[in-house]
Parts: C-alpha cells; sequence; structure tokens
C-alpha cells in the first residue's frame, strides 16, 4: 500500500515509518522542513515538504495513497498553555487535518483510510474510572482539544473513508516522548512520583502503538475513535516503581503537585490527574498486545539502552 503519514518525522512516525516500509508498504513523510537524513536513516520513506496549512504540489504527489495518517501538531507538554499556545496547539492538529481532506476531496483516487493521531486526554480527569470508546469526553483544555481534532477528521467520512481517531496514550519509548523527560531525575537518583500517586497513566509500548497502526489500516471492519493504550494501566506510583526497577534506580522522591503548577500552569493539569483507559475495540478486534504489564514495556526498554 502507499501510505503518507504528515508529521511522520516525529517520535510515533518514525517508528510506525520504519515497520510500514518493514512490511513491504510504500511510505511518504510530509514534513514542515527538506530532508536532512537524520530521521530515516538507511529506511527508503520519501520526504515530501508541506506547509501543513496550503496545498501545493505535494497534494499530486500523495493522490493514489491508500492511507493517509496525520500525525502532525505542536509539542503537548513543551511549554505553559498561554492563550497563544493554546490556540497553536489547536491549529497545527485542526489546520493540518482541513489541509489534508482539502487535497484528499480534490483527488480522483481517494485512499480508503483516515487515521488522525488524538489523545486520551479528551476524557479529562477521571479518577479511578474505567473509560473506553463509549465514554463522554471531559472537560477543560485538553477535551476540547482532542474534540476539534477528532472532528476535524471525521470530515472525512463524507469523502467515503473510513476514520479512525486514535485517542493515543503515553507512548513509551527511548527515542522520545515523555519517558524521555521522565527518566532524567532518576537517572540522577532523584526520581519519585508526580503527586498524589493514585491518578492513572495510561501507556503503550512504541511497537505495539506501531503494530495496532497497521493492524487498524488491515482490519476494514474497524471505524470511529480507537484507545491506543495497553490494557493495564498503571497508577503514577506503580508506574514510577517499575521504571525505577527497569532504570536500576530508587523511586524516592514524590513530586508535590504545587510545584508542578507553580511551574507549568495549568499544563499541570495533564501530570497530575489522568485516565485508566481501556483498548476496547482493539481487545475487542483481537489486536494481540506484546506488553500488557508497565513493567514487561520498561524492562524491554531499558534492557536495550544504558541507564
Ligand atoms: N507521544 C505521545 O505519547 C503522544 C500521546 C498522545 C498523543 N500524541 C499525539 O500524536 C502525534 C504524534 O506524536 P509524536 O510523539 O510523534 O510527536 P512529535 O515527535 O512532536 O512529532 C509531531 C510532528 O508534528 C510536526 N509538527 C510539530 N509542530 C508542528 C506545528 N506547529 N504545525 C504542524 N506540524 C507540526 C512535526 O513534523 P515536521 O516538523 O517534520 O513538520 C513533528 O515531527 C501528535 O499530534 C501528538 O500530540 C502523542
Amino acid at each position: 500500500m502507499k501510505i503518507v503519514i504528515a508529521g511522520g518525522t516525529g517520535f510515533i512516525g518514525r517508528h510506525v515509518s520504519r515497520l510500514l516500509i518493514h512490511e513491504g508498504h510504500s511510505v511518504i513523510v510530509l514534513s514542515r522542513h527538506a530532508p536532512d537524513g537524520k530521521n530515516f536513516d538507511n529506511i527508503h520513506v520519501r520526504h515530501i515538504q508541506w506547509d501543513g496549512c496550503s496545498q501545493g504540489t505535494w497534494a499530486q504527489e500523495c493522490e493514489g495513497a491508500d492511507v493517509v495518517i496525520n500525525l502532525s501538531g505542536a509539542p503537548i507538554a513543551d511549554s505553559r498553555w498561554t492563550e497563544k499556545r493554546k490556540q497553536e496547539l489547536i491549529d497545527s492538529r485542526v489546520e493540518s487535518n482541513r489541509t489534508l481532506l482539502k487535497a484528499i476531496s480534490s483527488w480522483k483516487n481517494k485512499p480508503h483510510t483516515f487515521i488522525t493521531a488524538s489523545g486520551i486526554g479528551i476524557y479529562g480527569d477521571r479518577g479511578g474510572e474505567v473509560v473506553d470508546e463509549s465514554s463522554t469526553p471531559g472537560e477543560g483544555f485538553l477535551p476540547q482539544l482532542c474534540q476539534m481534532w477528532e472532528r476535524s477528521a471525521m470530515k472525512a467520512e463524507a469523502f467515503g473513508l473510513r476514520v479512525i481517531p486514535l485517542r493515543i496514550g503515553m507512548v513509551l519509548g527511548s527515542d522520545g516522548g515523555a519517558l524521555s523527560k521522565m527518566t532524567f531525575p532518576f537517572r540522577m537518583f532523584l526520581g519519585g512520583p508526580i503527586l498524589p500517586g493514585t491518578q492513572f497513566v495510561s501507556w503503550i509500548h512504541h511497537e505495539d502503538l506501531s503494530r495496532l497502526i497497521l493492524f487498524l489500516i488491515t482490519h476494514a471492519s474497524i471505524r470511529g475513535p480507537v484507545n491506543a493504550v495497553a490494557p493495564d494501566p498503571a497508577t503514577m506510583k506503580d508506574f514510577c516503581h517499575a521504571l525505577g526497577n527497569a532504570m536500576k534506580r530508587p523511586s524516592w522522591f514524590p513530586v508535590p503537585e504545587f510545584v508542578l503548577k507553580f511551574a507549568l500552569g495549568e499544563l499541570a493539569a495533564m501530570l497530575t490527574t489522568g485516565q485508566r483507559t481501556q483498548p476496547q475495540k482493539a481487545l475487542g478486534a483481537g489486536f494481540p498486545f506484546t506488553y500488557s504489564t508497565a513493567q514487561s514495556a520498561l524492562h524491554s526498554i531499558f534492557s536495550q539502552t544504558s541507564t
């Protein structure tokens, strides 16, 4: 299959591209930057430049794609959520979906599937409640952002495409995402849970996420939102304990909520609250998770890297 991945230069996109190429598919990555040879060493990805908000020659070059995946988006947790930043977070997601859909609408040969990233942040702060794809959205900025993100993608149904908003949990890998930031204090023997510690962390190993995306591409009966999380979410306390174990470091130093609120403002809520998310659709369709517990996922990651 010919598969286009917008924002495919990022942490998730690099892993997904590798798997798709390995499985014999042809991959085009859309990026706002010219190729620098660093993102895709030794794998045959075609890299095409776009700006994420206007049509161009990229659109003609992507025509004939069987699947379009949008992973674009300004990083959610990199800076304080000022009003300006919130708008950037929204625009980079909604606008890139809108731009892709505009191109697709003009293609004679349309893809059969459109997958957009979304997040389990859509469920908001749910305490210990178990949530799945049938749960209602929560309240606050992240749920609003995710709903706008998903709505902008669902418009592709009007062209007859199968649309899957992928509600991704915390993706675990050594080369990007939240884990690479969490490991620093652990490396310094200063690691510990973000308090209260009882909030749930719904996570997925990057290998399972890439395999789930391939599974969704090839299982035509699945449509609509899909939770991309492992079936065994952990509390923050247990997750950090497992992280310390995998890194052979203690999990001693809890991070108080007020410190995060002072440092990060509204963004702190993303870390001090959580969702106990179930991958109901993936399990129902028989997707086999390789890494079902945080311990197994973290051990696999840190057994391949030097702490
Ligand atoms: N990683 C996770 O744990 C996680 C969890 C839930 C949801 N997600 C979502 O999944 C998607 C992919 O995640 P990721 O971890 O791979 O993110 P990432 O490493 O930050 O990659 C995202 C890509 O989006 C593009 N991008 C960055 N800023 C942009 C902007 N202002 N406008 C348009 N495009 C922009 C970049 O591509 P170019 O610079 O090449 O254009 C970048 O490579 C994101 O939308 C993210 O919010 C990720």
